[in-house]
């Protein structure tokens, strides 16, 4: 044909720069994208809802539910509602819930931690009664419960870190008599991790297992949380305790500490923003990791897909992959019970 001769007139034996002998030939990246089927055997990620945690929140009395206008689709629970929300959650095949309580009354020390008649020992003695396939994990901090709002107890202006530990122990004990299967530390004082494995162990909690919350920076994207457990600080801030965003060798170091003081498993948080450290902490250690996809992540999808602007199953699957792409074994997630339902249509 003309064009045949035109063309092979117009480009002579000359190779093309931009296709080498290689690209046309051996490195074809796109033979595995070709199809569904040969996308889904290529692909490296693999969202499970059972790696999904659900933060619930709870509090005194019965038959209550407040939502929380911060985080939509989520509201406070008490015990008996908590219950019938996890028993959805388990259905859906939600590896677990994590537990914050709000007390009836606080104090300058957080006492209500520890009260065994609290919303959250209440809600762990349901959900072990129930014996939901669904593991059960109860936050340990004293931000909740203080009058203060910080995470531990103040001497002098400042968050003592010492004479908080007791306060901490004895809030995880009461969680583990209350059946908790893991308990979660995350007020990011020194040497929490210890006090509450030698505290359970000395209690005979000898089985219950700590998830340390051991790189938590100070960030600005526990906003609405602090809304919904009404924990945020009276005064300061949380900087002489948590993280500073910029570091990340401090956040390994911290990592490490609680590795060697008896964590069972180590959380990394906020998600999206420690994308490199989740992948560093992945070559690093063998404990299970575990990343919290915090309220403010979740706030900044809610808003622009309510706008129109995000498409809210899209982006909230791709930042659930690209998490567990990064290193996470668990998500602790605002999203859990949305993306078991997702993940389920999918198959
Ligand atoms: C408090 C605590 C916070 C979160 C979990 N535990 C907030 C804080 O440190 O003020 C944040 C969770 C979220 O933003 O979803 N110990
Ligand atoms: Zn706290």
């Amino acid at each position: 044909m003309i064009t045949d001769l035109v063309t092979r007139s117009d480009h002579p034996a000359a190779p093309d720069p931009t296709r080498s002998d290689l690209a046309d030939h051996r490195h074809r990246p796109r033979r595995l994208r070709r199809s569904p089927a040969l996308r889904r055997l290529a692909r490296e990620t693999r969202l499970h809802p059972a790696q999904l945690i659900a933060p619930l929140f709870v509090l005194p009395g019965r038959d209550r539910e407040e939502p929380i206008a911060s985080v939509p689709g989520h509201a406070r629970l008490s015990p008996d509602r908590a219950l019938r929300r996890a028993t959805e959650l388990a259905e859906l095949g939600v590896g677990g819930v994590l537990l914050f309580g709000l007390p009836a009354a606080k104090d300058p020390e957080g006492r209500a931690a520890a009260d065994p008649d609290g919303p959250v020992p209440e809600t762990l003695r349901r959900l072990r009664d129930a014996g939901l396939p669904l593991v059960s994990v109860a936050d340990v901090c004293l931000c909740e419960y203080t009058t203060h709002g910080h995470c531990g107890v103040v001497v002098g202006g400042e968050i003592a870190n010492d004479p908080s530990l007791p306060r901490l122990v004895e809030a995880a004990v009461a969680y583990a008599t209350a059946g908790a299967d893991v308990v979660a530390p995350s007020a990011m004082l020194d040497g929490q991790v210890a006090a509450i494995r030698a505290g359970l162990d000395a209690a005979g909690h000898t089985g219950t297992a700590i998830l340390a919350y051991a790189s938590k920076h100070a960030s600005a994207l526990y906003a609405p949380f602090r809304e919904a457990a009404d924990s945020a600080p009276a005064f300061g801030d949380r900087r002489s305790y948590q993280l500073d965003p910029a570091n990340g060798r401090a956040a390994l170091r911290e990592l490490a500490l609680d590795a060697a003081e008896g964590a069972d498993a180590l959380m990394v948080k906020p998600a999206l923003t420690s994308l490199d450290l989740l992948a560093r902490a992945r070559e690093r250690f063998d404990l299970p990791l575990a990343a919290y996809h915090v309220s403010g992540e979740v706030a900044m999808l809610e808003a622009a897909a309510e706008r129109g602007w995000l498409d809210r199953r899209a982006v909230g699957l791709e930042q659930l992959t690209a998490i567990v792409r990064a290193g996470a074994d668990w998500i602790v997630t605002y999203l859990a019970a949305d993306a078991a339902r997702w993940l389920a249509e999918e198959r």
